[in-house]
């Protein structure tokens, strides 16, 4: 079979350790996919500069880039068929962020919602010019290898809007260089935290880590926001909308268990420790397989160095074809020195 695949690019920043809504929301689908596309990987270390620039968080990037690598290898992907790399090393990046600027207008980003939300997160009081050009720098990561799909958690939904209003420019104004990428969400779009707010998020304080141990787990589960209301257990509870209900739906794998849980709660037949150390045992199983791993791959720092390497020599050739069309397509003029 010799059928073009399509491409993936998708990533993340590393600012620290994965969590299960990164997994509903991106990863899932990140690792069902390699068989079916051709996938790259991004760990996204410009962007953290966004928000980020002091010399302390920089530094920090070191040790979460090579999480984040484990991260990815724990839950499955597959290094000899996928691509990860590290963005800052790959110099096309920022040569096509440049020329992306010139096909978007300053209006267009103020209209993306999640900018605002990080300057009001990273407390800056006025807008940094590399903060407004996160989806443009985003849409040379996307575009750089060609991607047709982007799998990416609801977030990033608008970001990769902007790519492929930047594509269909680029393509109308020079040459059709770029597919036009769609994004791909995961089935559980934006997961609640543990403490019932709307999304799990490290900064916010209420994540289950991908990495957590099984004692962590529990604990976690064990003082999770439930249905406020239920102060015992002989209380009819709500079921819709309840994280423990919701982690159930999405990580419990005997829907069985979970019907029978639901239609006792909502008759206040069940107490919430039951419930809780149900969903603690479902968590703990689905995360074994992805500790195993872990533990396998941390036993060799120097293979992990490798994977990123390799995927970045990878990407920075993906990248150096992708550029010579662009330059080709806006006749840019080429100056041999
Ligand atoms: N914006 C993503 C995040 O929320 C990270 C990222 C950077 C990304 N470049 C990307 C995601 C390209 C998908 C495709 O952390």
């Amino acid at each position: 079979m010799s059928e073009v695949k399509g491409r993936i690019l998708t990533g993340d920043r590393p600012t620290g350790p994965l969590h299960l809504g990164h997994y509903v929301g991106s990863l899932k689908n990140r690792v069902a996919l390699q068989e079916d596309y051709e996938c790259f990987f991004i760990i996204a270390d410009l962007h953290t500069l966004t928000t980020r620039p002091d010399k302390n968080a920089i530094l920090s990037i070191q040790d979460n880039v090579r999480s984040l690598v484990l991260d990815y290898l724990a839950v499955g992907i597959d290094p000899e068929r996928s691509v990860i790399f590290l963005q800052s090393a790959v110099p096309e990046t920022y040569e096509l962020n440049l020329i992306f600027e010139m096909l978007v207008t300053v209006p267009r980003l103020e209209r993306v919602p999640s900018l605002k939300d990080m300057a009001r997160a990273a407390n800056l009081e006025t807008m940094p010019f590399g903060l407004l050009g996160y989806p443009v720098l985003q849409a040379a990561d996307i575009l750089l290898p060609r991607a047709t799909l982007v799998p990416v958690g609801k977030d990033n939904e608008a970001h990769v809007e902007v790519t492929r209003e930047i594509a269909r420019r680029f393509n109308r104004m020079y040459d059709e260089v770029f597919p036009i990428p769609e994004a791909l969400i995961g089935e559980v779009p934006t997961l609640v935290g543990i403490d019932g707010q709307a999304k799990m998020s490290k900064s916010l304080n209420n994540a289950i880590f991908l990495s957590d141990d099984a004692e962590t787990v529990t604990r976690k589960v064990m003082r999770m926001y439930t249905d406020p209301k239920r102060v015992r257990a002989d209380v009819p509870g709500r079921v819709e909308g309840n994280p423990v209900f919701i982690y159930h739906d999405a990580f419990n794998p005997d829907q069985e268990e979970v019907r029978e849980l639901k239609d006792r709660y909502r008759k206040g037949k069940v107490g919430d420790v039951e419930v809780k150390k149900k969903l603690a045992r479902a968590l703990n199983a689905f995360l074994e397989p992805i500790r195993a791993r872990r533990a396998e791959y941390e036993a060799d720092p120097a293979m992990v160095d490798e994977v990123l390497i390799e995927g970045t020599r990878r990407m920075c050739r993906e990248a150096s074809e992708t550029m010579a069309l662009v330059r080709e397509a806006m006749g840019m003029m080429r100056l041999e020195v």
